[in-house]
């Protein structure tokens, strides 16, 4: 996969690049990325990026000419298919539009500062604007390295073991189930013993069985999607479980 990335501030993302996962993937080539400098395609002495707003209002623009000339550079090396804009106004982010990403061959990623782009990129440039979050942030790079790092997981080899993909809270649209190492008792704070032995459907339907227990109390709306016998009778047990003893006299 390759990914561009339109940046006024490559400092800032060049050091996430190079440990990691993604150090290693980049080094593998199962991915490649490139910073992009929309300053460098400026044609004025001063490499002006940005301007201030038509009809007034604080703060200032990215002009048009060097992000269409920093796009246009790329034609060639990248499709220019997958324009995406990172924005606070954009779709939200979430693991499915993550697992559609990872299927793209390329992708070109704006990171905007200052109040934003001029319409014009957002119109005829930007193919997708993609928010992580309903918070602001001074830009996109952050949100760019978010985008990178979740999209990167996804592509094959990149993680070293698909199974530690599998388990990720979302892939399998619930939270991660509770993780333990050694040693089996801390503090007095155990390891549950099923853990412990060796019996693996035992380990991974008390595995199973605490991931809906936790998604259930934190993010009870993705239970809605799930339709497995399984999910549906471990439920049931967790909402017994929870479910508080009549007293006697109060019946
Ligand atoms: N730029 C500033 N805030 C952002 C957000 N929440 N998501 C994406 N890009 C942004």
């Amino acid at each position: 996969m390759r990914i561009d990335v339109l940046t006024l501030f490559p400092e800032l993302i060049e050091p996430a690049l190079a440990a990691g996962v993604l150090g290693r993937a980049i080094a593998n080539a199962l991915l490649t990325v490139s910073l992009v400098n929309p300053r460098d395609f400026t044609a004025d002495r001063h490499k002006t990026v940005d301007d201030a707003p038509y009809g007034g209002g604080a703060g200032m623009v990215m002009k048009c000419e060097p992000l269409f000339a920093a796009v246009e550079s790329l034609i060639g090396r990248n499709s220019l298919e997958h324009v995406v804009l990172l924005s606070p106004r954009g779709d939200r982010l979430d693991q499915n539009m993550v697992r559609e990403m990872a299927t793209w061959p390329d992708m070109v990623l704006i990171c905007a500062r200052y109040e934003g782009v001029d319409e014009r990129v957002s119109r005829s440039l930007v193919t997708h604007e993609v928010s992580i979050g309903d918070y602001v942030l001074s830009g996109g790079e952050v949100p760019a390295m978010v985008l990178i790092e979740s999209v990167s997981r996804m592509v094959p080899g990149v993680v070293g073991r698909w199974e530690s993909v599998e388990t990720d809270s979302y892939f399998c649209g619930v939270l991660g189930p509770p993780q333990y190492t050694r040693p089996p008792s801390f503090r007095s704070l155990d390891v549950p013993d099923v853990l412990l032995g060796g019996d693996h459907a035992a380990i991974r339907r008390f595995r199973r069985k605490e991931a809906l227990r936790i998604t259930r109390m934190r993010r009870p709306d993705l239970l809605a999607h799930l339709t497995e016998k399984e999910d549906l009778q471990l439920l049931a047990e967790i909402e017994n479980e929870t479910r508080l003893p009549i007293k006697e006299n109060e019946s």
